[in-house]
């Protein structure tokens, strides 16, 4: 008998056949198949709740499937496999949390990965430091090596995450959502690092809703909707709105429109304005309207909504409210003055994890001691979270078990229910799909009709690009240029770069 002289192809570097994985009834993944490839940038794209991080869960072995095989370089893994057997066979992730510990310093976070160094006496502090500041450099990030993480802004502790992930020796690295809350900027470094990778055959599989950078970085695409795999392609020759199509299963929509130029007594008056990163400042966002404040990840404009909502304290100057002045100090002091405020970091300062989604919705103070009326409460959830297309639609059930865009909604949502005066609004939908995007800005332009005035601080020129009627664009913490009438995504750039 001749032997076939073709030889065998290389196994790939991750194949996923059958996945299954239920959840109370419902399948988050319904028979999927995935397969990696040596030096392949692969995105995992689909709607809030597609199932994207319960794969990954599944391949960190956080989780397990119920259904399924995974195979490593064409080695079947164990159905019962620990976190640890993963990560010894080179497979890396960064999750949506970033599992960094926030009372560790920068330079102990990245050695939990790369090790430490030690000798006679121990673990060597200065070594440990040298080679933290070391890893940054590599992807051209200033950060203290000794400054702990809690003191750092989401993205910059989303960059030492990912500079705590390459500096292991991985086969594999996986990333569910790395740029949410990143600018393009930063997110082009973080590629740049990856691709740089692809040479020596690492392999990425990625978890994104900035379909843009998608198309720009990655190799191929899979997408999945409710759990089950609609198809993988190749990137070269797909376009964006052939990529929503295949993400939500039809045509992208219409955005909702701008305001023309407002006129009137301004909502929100800023005189001076300055706190930690940013300022002196000095900006007014009439009633009704949505003014974007924006600008690299660093350039301040975070920091800025914080200290109006009392989150971080301010330096000095002046800030009017309809005229009046209003001196931040306290959260509860601003939400009393009819502000509110989807803050950057929901983990820490957004959701109660262990409570219920109906509980969360109705976190802020209530007026007077009226007791709770549970059943209208019920009512009341159940109506929010059909407005706001929260799934699955529990108002019950813990706030922990919704996907990462659906937490997101159910803050968007507690927000505008209260109907503030003012809505400072950070990175608003980071993590949020497509699809819900638009119907998001629908809303906040809906409750601006009402008359509630938004500042927004996103470092998403696309997004800034879609909604704001105005951006202030700052760099290093100075205002650089107001945008009016001509925000596009060039014009926002142009002017965060400082120029
Ligand atoms: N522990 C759990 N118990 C019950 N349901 C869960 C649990 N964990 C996840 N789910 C459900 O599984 C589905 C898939 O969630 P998953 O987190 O994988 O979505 P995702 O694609 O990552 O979405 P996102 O883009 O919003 O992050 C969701 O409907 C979610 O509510
Ligand atoms: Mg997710």
């Amino acid at each position: 008998m001749a032997a076939s002289t073709a030889p065998a192809p290389a196994p790939p570097l991750l194949e996923i056949r059958g996945l299954r994985k239920v959840y109370g009834g419902t399948a988050a993944l319904a028979d999927v198949d995935l397969t990696v490839h040596h030096g392949e940038i692969h995105a995992l794209l689909g709607e809030n709740g597609a199932g994207k991080s319960t794969l990954v869960r599944i391949l960190a072995a956080v989780e397990h499937e119920d259904a399924g095989v995974i195979s490593l370089g064409g080695e079947p893994l164990p159905a019962r496999r620990t976190t640890r057997a993963m990560s010894e066979r080179g497979v890396v992730f960064i999750h949506q949390d970033l599992g960094l510990v926030p009372s560790m310093s920068v330079a102990e976070n990245i050695a939990q990965y790369a090790g430490y160094p030690t000798g006679r006496l121990g673990i060597r502090w200065p070594d440990t430091r040298r080679r933290a500041r070391a890893a940054l450099a590599r992807l051209d990030i200033e950060l203290a090596p000794d400054q702990p993480v809690a003191e750092l802004s989401i993205a910059e502790q989303a960059m030492v995450a990912v500079v705590r992930a390459l500096a292991r020796d991985a086969r594999l690295i996986v990333l569910d959502e790395p740029t949410a809350s990143l600018a393009a900027a930063e997110a082009n470094r973080l590629f740049a690092a990856l691709r740089a990778l692809r040479t020596s055959g690492v392999g990425c599989l990625v978890v994104s809703h900035r379909l843009d950078e998608v198309l720009a970085h990655c190799d191929r695409v899979t997408v999945l909707r409710n759990g089950t795999l609609i198809d993988t392609r190749p990137t070269t020759g797909l376009t964006a709105r052939a990529l929503v199509t295949m993400i939500v299963g039809h045509a992208p929509g219409p955005l909702p429109g701008k305001r023309g130029l407002p006129g009137g007594r301004p909502r929100l008056r800023l005189d001076g304005f300055s706190g930690p990163g940013f300022g002196p400042l000095s900006l007014q966002v009439a009633r009704g309207e949505i003014v974007a404040v924006t600008g690299f990840a660093d350039a301040g404009h975070l920091a800025l909504v914080d200290a109006l909502y009392g989150a971080r304290t301010a330096h000095g100057g002046v800030v009017e409210l309809d005229g009046a002045p209003y001196l931040p100090s306290t959260p509860a002091h601003a939400i009393a003055q009819g502000i509110q405020q989807v803050p950057s970091d929901r983990e820490a300062l957004g959701l109660a994890g262990t409570l219920s989604a109906r509980e969360n919705l109705f976190l802020n103070p209530r007026r007077g001691l009226t007791p709770i009326d549970l059943r209208r409460e019920r009512r009341a959830a159940a109506r929010l979270m059909e407005e706001f297309d929260v799934r699955p639609r529990r108002c019950d059930a813990q706030v922990s078990i919704f996907s990462g865009g659906n937490a997101q909604k159910l803050l968007l949502a507690r927000t505008l229910a209260a109907r503030p005066r003012l809505l400072l609004l950070a990175e608003p939908t980071a993590g949020v799909d497509v699809g819900a995007r638009a119907a998001i800005y629908a809303k906040v332009r809906e409750a601006c009709g009402d008359g509630t005035s938004v500042l927004m601080a996103s470092s998403d020129f696309n997004e800034v690009a879609e909604i704001a009627d105005r951006a202030v664009v700052l760099h290093r913490g100075r205002v650089s240029k107001v945008l009016e009438g001509d925000v596009t995504v060039a014009s926002v750039t142009g002017a965060a770069h400082g120029s």
